[in-house]
């Protein structure tokens, strides 16, 4: 902004000038003044793209200036047009001094401030274009007293208010006046509607109100009148008539009443007539087809009933009908075929009936809107049957809530300029055809509620326009076509009410556009996408489906796949308790393993409740008056050894230090809000000692394939035995021959897993962190491997982050549990470990070894570095982690395997070296893999290299 620079002489005259011209002129008499006036109103205005650049107040003349025109002889300035020069700021006096100026074009700028009589001589000018600025207030009276000249006035799309000053009634020369787009209020004046000369006269999107006077005369020129979207009302009186140059008129969207006058029948040269949306009534009269010249006739969302004039036929040069949302009966009338340049017809949201008129298909129409037409007589849509040059400009196809049955035939995809199908609420059955995807151009399809059956096409990847895409309420089956993610301009799509199975293409949540996306009521299942939308989407647009999970369901994943046991902590009912437990005997001979773990997880349940509940009232009575009569007995003190009484139905409860004292009730200990986790050995409650400590106690699933009770509690005792930093404390048990509990240390921090995966935005693990998890368990493992234990389930679900940060690997050894090592029951855990389990559980020639916890670790490992599970589901691929990282390696881009959130921040000199030693933790054969001993070793040189150097 520079307007003042260089013209220091004009600072004083500028105050002068905006005080009296005359002074300024007698000071300066060789300034021009245009010149002068123009270079004021510059000084006053920011021109933040230098248009008036070559306004130069050095120049004599201002004729030569960008937007000035002059008049040829006396060299004054009569136009400036400055349209779209981004101008802001107020229009100051400056231009009062134009005395000549005829037209002042200021359109399209972002001018500010209210209109007052002095920002030019209004008296001399023709023409004032301020449309499309930001002006705002009222237009005050006096604005008009002098506009004897004044033909056109455009005060459009400003922020004007308050009423149209009466004075504008008095512009005799008036030929255009725009005050649409500005919120004008109160009622029109009445001397505009007796003006002669006006042609055109838009007040449309203001908030006038009043009507149309009764008596109105005058406006016999008009050739346009706008009112549309105001508050107007009353009837078109017969005045109208007289308008006969008419050729546009558009009333919509006000509270107009009453039946169309019939004066109207002498506008033959309107083309274009717009009622919709008003409260006109009445029938339609016969004389509209006198009304020759109409191309376009919006009646719709009126009152008008009746039958539809057969004269409508005499309109040979309408393009447009519409006559949606009314009252109209009867059917369509044949003669609607000579309107041959028909391009959009609607008749939807009336009480019509009778047949699908084929001509409708035949006359090259673009656009058929027949909703709600109750077309009983016709089966199929007659696509088939007309012309296939003529379907070629339809563009949208409307044929929703009639009664068409029979399929969609393949002809469908003739309809090349398809914007808009919507074929919803028929009866129309069979498959989406295939050929859909010929309807390249198609942005709309609603096929809801029919009775389609099949899949859904493939083809559908071709429809690349689509933006919406409803098949909701039919009878589809098969999956979700992963081609679908392909359709990225898609935002809202239902497909609910179906029968469609299958799990979510991953890719759906790439769809950048989505704003809805309903597939409620269906059978589709596993995990929804992890994404932007949809981890944002509502639990009603995924319900009905019982085998989807992720938190939109409320419903935790499994590891991978869904497991066959599904406990139901509701299910306990006392009465069927010793059915179930008495039965187990006899049918464990019978059934196969797993069916014996979900009965017993049922079990389990179900005493677990009796036994929880009588535990507790057990440790309440016991703290207050030591009743011995009790059905549980406690085992307490530092020691292991001590052996108290049971009877025989009753449990045993050992805390291998501490009293034993539970404060939670049964049902918060099984309330599945109370669930941490659910693992291969079964699930993890959150309870509360009575001293406010926390624990985790894990309830096996496994029970009736535990050992006898002595071997359960020497197992127990031995891992009870082993303490590390690293590894989760067994803090006690409970045993009965069908519920056993173990009780663990509460780790806080969640598992590694959660930290990896379900990462909650911004707080993920960095390098650092994951380097400590990675030592802490190599570490926890060294120590278990030393005293001859074997995880067997090693994988990052197990791995506890302490509140420190600290891993704490849990579950441990709880193999050792099982009667023996049972590859079978081993490898069914495979559904919680996939990828962790190392090879040799596959071959049964092959002894189990610790190695098989270094192969997991491994592959724990390089979860931990690159932030991926160890088998990702691709759309139509498995991806397994470790021939991923294998395969980088050799490529020689492994650092690109590093989890992109931590690009650019993770020392490569580490990361590196402990991605290839997780890939030697994954070899094949067992005994190529290091100790892990040897792990920790050499994690610690990675770390601090100076010790010693060592290529992996
Ligand atoms: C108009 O001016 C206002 C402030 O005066 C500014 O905030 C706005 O961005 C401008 N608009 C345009 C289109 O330049
Ligand atoms: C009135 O002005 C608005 C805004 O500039 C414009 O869109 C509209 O077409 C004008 N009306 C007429 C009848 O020219
Ligand atoms: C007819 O008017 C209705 C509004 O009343 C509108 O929704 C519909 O799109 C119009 N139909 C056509 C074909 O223009
Ligand atoms: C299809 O027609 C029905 C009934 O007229 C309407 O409710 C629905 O919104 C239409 N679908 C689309 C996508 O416009
Ligand atoms: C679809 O329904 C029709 C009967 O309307 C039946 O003949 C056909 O076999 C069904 N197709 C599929 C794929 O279910």
């Amino acid at each position: 902004m520079r307007p003042f620079s260089g013209m220091k002489p004009l600072l004083l005259l500028f105050a002068v000038v905006v005080l009296s011209p005359v002074l300024a002129r007698s000071l300066n008499p060789s300034l021009n003044d245009d010149v002068l006036g123009l270079i004021v109103f510059k000084a006053n205005i920011q021109d933040p793209k230098g248009k008036l650049a070559s306004w130069s107040e050095d120049d004599d003349s201002a004729c030569s200036w960008v937007g000035v025109k002059c008049h040829p002889r006396s060299n004054r300035v009569i136009e400036l047009n400055l349209d779209d020069f981004s101008l802001s700021g107020h229009i100051g006096r400056g231009l009062l001094q134009l005395q000549a100026l005829r037209k002042l074009s200021l359109s399209k700028n972002n001018l500010t401030g209210s209109l007052t009589p002095n920002i030019a001589h209004i008296d001399n000018l023709r023409v004032l274009d301020l449309s499309e600025n930001s002006f705002s207030g009222d237009v005050p009276e006096e604005f008009f007293r002098q506009c004897g000249s004044l033909r056109m006035i455009s005060l459009a799309k400003n922020k004007f208010s308050g009423k149209i000053p009466e004075s504008l009634g008095s512009c005799p020369s008036l030929a255009s006046v725009n005050l649409s787009l500005n919120q004008f209020s109160g009622s029109v004046p009445a001397g505009v509607w007796s003006l002669s000369g006006i042609r055109s006269l838009d007040l449309s999107d203001n908030l006038l109100e009043g009507g149309i006077p009764k008596g109105v005369e005058g406006l016999n020129n008009l050739r346009g009148i706008n009112l549309a979207r105001n508050r107007f009302t009353g009837q078109v009186p017969d005045g109208i008539g007289n308008w006969l140059l008419l050729r546009s008129i558009d009333l919509s969207e006000n509270s107009f009443s009453g039946n169309l006058p019939q004066t109207m029948q002498k506008l033959g040269l309107c083309s274009y007539l717009n009622l919709h949306q008003n409260t006109f009534s009445g029938e339609v009269p016969e004389w509209i087809g006198e009304v020759k010249s109409l191309e376009t006739l919006d009646l719709s969302s009126n009152q008008f009933s009746g039958e539809v004039p057969s004269s409508i036929g005499n309109l040979e040069s309408l393009k447009v009908l519409n006559f949606s949302a009314n009252g109209f009966t009867g059917s369509l009338p044949k003669s609607l075929s000579y309107c041959t340049n028909l391009m959009a017809l609607d008749f939807s949201k009336n009480s019509m009936a009778g047949e699908l008129p084929v001509w409708i298909f035949a006359a090259g129409t673009e656009e058929v809107s027949l909703s709600e037409k109750k077309l009983s007589g016709s089966k199929n849509i007659p696509l088939s049957s007309s012309a296939g040059n003529a379907l070629k400009n339809l563009q949208v196809l409307d044929l929703s809530l009639n009664h068409f049955s029979g399929e969609i035939t393949s002809d469908i995809g003739a309809l090349s300029s398809l914007h808009v199908l919507n074929l919803s609420g028929n009866s129309l059955a069979g498959p989406i055809p295939v050929a859909i995807g010929d309807l390249k151009v198609l942005d709309n399809l609603d096929l809801s509620e029919n009775r389609l059956n099949g899949t859904i096409p493939t083809s559908i990847e071709n429809c690349s326009s689509l933006t919406t895409l409803i098949v909701s309420q039919n009878k589809l089956t098969g999956p979700i076509p992963a081609a679908m993610s392909k359709l990225t301009n898609l935002q809202n799509v239902d497909l609910s009410f179906n029968s469609l199975t299958g799990g979510l293409p991953k890719h759906l949540a790439n769809l950048p556009n989505l704003l809805s996306f309903n597939i409620s009521h269906n059978n589709l299942q596993g995990e929804l996408p992890a994404g932007a939308f949809f981890n944002t989407i509502s639990p009603s647009s995924v319900s009905g489906n019982p085998s989807l999970c992720g938190s939109a369901v409320n419903k935790s994943c499994p590891g991978v796949l869904p497991k066959p046991i599904v406990l139901n902590p509701n299910s306990s009912s006392d009465s069927s308790t010793g059915e179930i437990s008495s039965n187990l005997g006899h049918r464990r001979i019978l059934l196969s393993i797993s069916s014996l773990i979900a009965i017993a997880a049922a079990a389990v349940i179900v005493i677990g409740v009796i036994a929880i509940t009588v535990l507790n009232l057990r440790v309440r009575s016991s703290s207050s008056t030591t009743q011995p009569a009790a059905a549980l007995a406690f085992s307490g003190g530092d020691d292991f050894s001590h052996s108290p009484t049971t009877d025989g139905n009753s449990g045993k409860l050992v805390m291998f230090s501490g009293e034993p004292d539970f404060s939670t009730s049964a049902h918060a200990l099984l309330n599945k809000d109370c669930e941490l986790g659910r693992g291969g050995f079964g699930a993890v409650y959150r309870t509360v000692l009575r001293d406010g400590r926390p624990v985790a106690i894990k309830k096996l699933t496994v029970s009736s394939l535990v050992k006898s009770q002595g071997e359960f509690e020497r197992e127990v005792k031995k891992l009870g035995k082993v303490r590390h930093d690293n590894l989760v404390e067994i803090e006690g048990y409970y045993w009965t021959p069908s519920l056993q509990l173990i009780i663990y240390e509460y780790v806080a921090g969640g598992s590694l897993y959660k930290h990896l995966h379900d990462g909650a935005g911004g707080n993920f693990l960095s390098w650092n962190d994951r380097f400590n998890i990675i030592l802490g368990t190599a570490k926890s493992l060294a120590h278990l491997h030393q005293m001859n234990i074997i995880h067997y389930n090693i994988k990052s679900s197990n791995v506890l982050i302490g509140s420190s940060g600290e891993p704490k690997v849990g579950d441990f050894g709880l193999a050792r549990l099982l009667p023996m090592l049972d590859r079978y029951v081993l490898s069914s855990k495979i559904q919680s470990a996939l990828g962790y389990m190392a090879p040799e559980f596959a071959c049964k020639t092959v002894k189990i070894t610790e190695k098989c916890d270094v192969y997991g670790f491994g592959i724990l490992v390089l979860e931990i570095v690159t932030g991926k599970r160890p088998v990702e589901y691709m759309e139509d691929d498995v991806v397994v982690l470790c021939d991923m990282v294998r395969e980088a390696l050799e490529e020689g881009r492994v650092e690109e395997c590093v989890d992109a959130r931590l690009q650019g921040i993770f020392p490569a000199e580490e990361a590196i070296p402990v991605m290839k030693l997780g890939l030697i933790c994954t070899s094949q054969v067992p005994s190529n893999r290091p100790d892990m001993g040897e792990v920790v070793n050499i994690l610690e040189m990675i770390r601090c290299p100076s010790e010693g150097q060592e290529e992996l």
